[in-house]
């Protein structure tokens, strides 16, 4: 089995070369996975991806024709991935549904925590020997009300977390979890409660047509003035624009971003020595009370272990036609 790897770092590199097994021969590419570079799956069976690789019906169509019989993506999301192209061009996929949610969840509260208290100009300053504290205040996160859109996987390690802290946790899914609202010690309420009232927001639902901009002009309106926002699941659940307004206007008090609508184009890469030319991005980075990280909650050595495991696993699974609760087809 011939496996192509796109959008390959040094520490996919590692990860997956330490567990992967004879029978199965790895070749990395570092270009992402476009129309432009499909052409390197030529000669492979299958081929490994990540959040940010094109996986529409065209260049699905011609991984196909380049014989391409499997895609298992290294990641929970698959909102890049045409399942329904990928169905009835019979190529076969799988995810990792689940590598560490913790790993997400700790980099949620990371941020949450460090734009609270300005940890971020609190660094800068005292690296100059600026020891005051004016414009560092913060709030108690105890007694705040926490809303979690989402109780999937990460929306529950989140949910365990803000429970450590004494915060009162409120929560909306469609698919509600009864036994683990009751045994965490949340509350579930319907998506315009979980608005008025939540002095934090956190997104933790997948990008899907029915939560693309659930965050927008309109629903932010709705908000508590000056609610936390944080977001480590889509850059797509949130309208970034409105976003921008919101805050201009002290609608959205602090905001935290792991992931971006645009990313594409500019996360994973160096870009410093470059004129970026996203000015969204840049008008979002700006603010003083905005903190964005590039797409790196699930950056810890638990979960590239883990994702390089199940990674693997997938494959082996297809190749021998074995059932894998993995699989997307
Ligand atoms: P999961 O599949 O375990 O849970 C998702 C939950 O969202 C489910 O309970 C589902 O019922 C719920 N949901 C679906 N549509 C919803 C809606 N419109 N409103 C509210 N809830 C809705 O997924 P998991 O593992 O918890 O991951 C959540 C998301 O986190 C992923 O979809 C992915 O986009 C993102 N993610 C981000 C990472 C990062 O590095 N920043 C790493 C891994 C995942």
């Amino acid at each position: 089995m011939n496996l192509a790897v796109f959008s390959a770092k040094s520490y996919d590199k590692t990860s997956l070369t330490a567990v992967v097994p004879e029978q199965i021969s790895l070749h990395f590419f570092e270009s992402r996975l476009t129309i432009d570079t499909v052409k390197l799956a030529a000669g492979f069976d299958a081929i490994c991806v990540f959040v940010n690789d094109e996986l529409n019906r065209e260049v699905l169509t011609q991984l196909k024709s380049l014989g391409v019989k499997y895609i298992v993506l290294r990641c929970a999301g698959f909102n890049n991935l045409d399942l329904t192209a990928c169905k009835e061009l019979g190529i076969r996929c799988a995810r990792v549904p689940s590598y560490s949610p913790e790993a997400v969840a700790e980099h949620t509260v990371a941020l949450m925590m460090t734009l609270n208290r300005r940890i971020h100009k609190a660094y800068n300053r005292t690296k100059e020997g600026n020891f005051s504290l004016s414009g560092l205040m913060g709030f108690n996160i105890y007694g705040k009300t926490v809303g979690i859109i989402g109780t999937g996987n990460i929306g529950l390690a989140t949910a365990r977390i803000m429970k450590g802290f004494g915060a009162h946790v409120i929560a909306y899914d469609p698919f509600e979890n009864s036994k683990m609202a009751e045994s965490i010690g949340f509350e579930y309420t319907e998506l315009n409660t979980l608005l008025t009232t939540s002095d934090i927001v956190s997104l933790h639902c997948p990008l899907t047509k029915e939560s693309h901009h659930l965050l927008n002009d309109a629903s932010i309106a709705t908000m508590k003035t000056g609610v936390m926002i944080i977001n480590t699941s889509r850059g797509g659940l949130v309208d970034t624009q409105s976003l921008i307004t919101n805050l201009k206007s002290g609608q959205i008090g602090n905001l935290a971003l792991d992931v971006y609508e645009q990313e594409s184009e500019l996360f994973f890469e160096d870009h410093s020595s470059s004129i970026i030319q996203d000015d969204v991005l840049q008008r979002l980075l700006s603010f003083p009370n905005v903190i964005i990280t590039g797409h790196q909650g699930f950056f810890t050595a638990e979960a590239l272990e883990q994702i390089a495991v199940t990674t693997i696993n997938n494959l082996n699974l297809f190749a021998e036609e074995k059932a894998n609760p993995n699989s997307l087809f």
